[in-house]
């Protein structure tokens, strides 16, 4: 019997006791042996299913030699990093969906868990239960990573979705997302960015090995996208989505950063629908492979968590391939990054034309819709500076 405990009983702790319990055949005929949980750390005592596992002593499982793996699903940081760290000071394997402690402190947690020898493993913490960090790290590890973009947020995919099909209000499709389990606690995080920047950070620094800081990333969400745009978008045959975006720079620097974006409507992301997210990797050797699949919500995401308990029980020592050093230097402002540009201006085409030269129009009238050539943001910026602008989005 391999026993192990879970912190944290919200979405993602029960959708793993319920993984573990509903697929204990499979799990044990992969594992050797039973899997069972033995404690979950709650703050407050609930009834249900779990009642008799509960503590609310930490101690409890941090002195338990027989829990080989504890499952952190507390979120955040407080709480989360300082178990997280006694438990693998205890010589415990831990295992994470918490984007918002990887991102700040995965660093430094990787090195305690190989000092300990033994894993931290977060394969749920991107992506929800679409395998990208295994993949990334290990099945390409013969490329070097140049670039990794993708819809990293199934709250916002599922609202704009919801808003262009079925003309939802921006709160009713917030609503209904919650009610799924897909938002967080606190959903400011799903629309104002900030949960997709902590993904394109982790990505990136697995992908390019340094420490890509959250406080170093610009992220917007969608709460200041207008429905007008969207509509735009639609009808010149483009989409427009949410993207996390992390590029290696010609200088050998990077950058990353999260904004809504302009996609043409035969790109692979732009029909990722619903809580559907999806990764694009772009390797020197494989070109770019994309990954796809249910990004939020309980069970895929416990799917994630307990294939790393099942990995970190099977592995010995713990995986080195994770290169992941906390050096910083190197990042790149994204605005000298260039791509296309989203523009819609009270004026007429002419105006447009004399800002940018060659532009492609999508709508015209009192206002002009038009995506210029690439540039940088910074030049877009100073470019428009002429015009009145009412909307600027980036495009892929
Ligand atoms: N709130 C997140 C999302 C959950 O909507 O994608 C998974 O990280």
């Amino acid at each position: 019997m391999i026993e192990i405990a879970i912190m944290g009983l919200g979405t993602v702790g029960t959708g793993v006791a319920r993984v573990v319990e509903e697929n204990a055949p499979q799990i044990e005929r992969k594992l050797g042996e039973p899997l069972r949980v033995k404690a979950v750390l709650v703050r407050h005592f609930k009834e249900g299913p779990y009642r008799h596992l509960m503590t609310d002593d930490f101690k409890d499982i941090e002195g338990d030699g027989d829990i080989r793996v504890v499952v952190e699903a507390i979120g955040g940081v407080d709480a989360a990093y300082r178990y997280t760290k006694r438990a693998l000071a205890a010589g415990k394997h831990v295992v994470t969906a918490n984007k918002q402690l990887v991102a700040e402190r995965g660093c430094e947690l990787l090195a305690l868990a190989r000092q300990k020898n033994v894993n931290y493993l977060f394969e749920a913490s991107v992506g929800g239960g679409i395998p990208i960090l295994h993949p990334l790290t290990q099945c390409m590890a013969a490329n070097r990573i140049d670039e990794v973009y993708g819809i990293l947020n199934g709250t916002t995919n599922y609202i704009l979705t919801r808003m262009v099909r079925t003309g939802a209000s921006f709160e009713e499709a917030l609503r209904e997302a919650q009610e799924k389990g897909y938002a967080e606690a606190d959903p400011t995080a799903d629309v104002e960015g900030v949960d997709a920047g902590r993904k394109i950070c982790i990505l990136a620094d697995l992908a390019f090995g340094h420490q890509v800081s959250p406080g170093e990333v610009p992220m917007e969400g969608i709460t200041k996208l207008s429905l007008r745009d969207v509509e735009i978008a639609q009808q010149a045959a483009y989409r427009v989505k949410l993207l996390g975006r992390a590029v290696r720079m010609p200088d050998g620097g990077r950058t990353a950063y999260v904004a809504p974006h302009l996609l043409p409507s035969g790109h692979p992301l732009a029909n990722v629908e619903d809580v559907f997210n999806a990764v694009v990797v772009k390797g020197n050797a494989t070109g770019e492979v994309m990954f796809y699949g249910k990004g939020a919500g309980a069970m895929p995401t416990a799917s994630a968590c307990v294939a790393d308990v099942m990995e970190a029980l099977q592995e010995s020592p713990q995986r080195e391939e994770i290169g992941w050093s906390p050096d910083a230097a190197g990042f790149v402002d994204p605005r000298e990054l260039p791509s296309r540009h989203y523009f819609r201006v009270r004026g007429t085409l002419e105006d447009a034309a004399a800002a940018f030269g060659r532009v492609e129009v999508l709508s015209e009238g009192a206002e002009t819709a038009f995506l210029t050539e690439s540039m940088t943001a910074r030049e877009a910026g100073l470019r428009c500076s002429g015009l009145d602008v009412l909307a600027h989005l980036r495009a892929l």
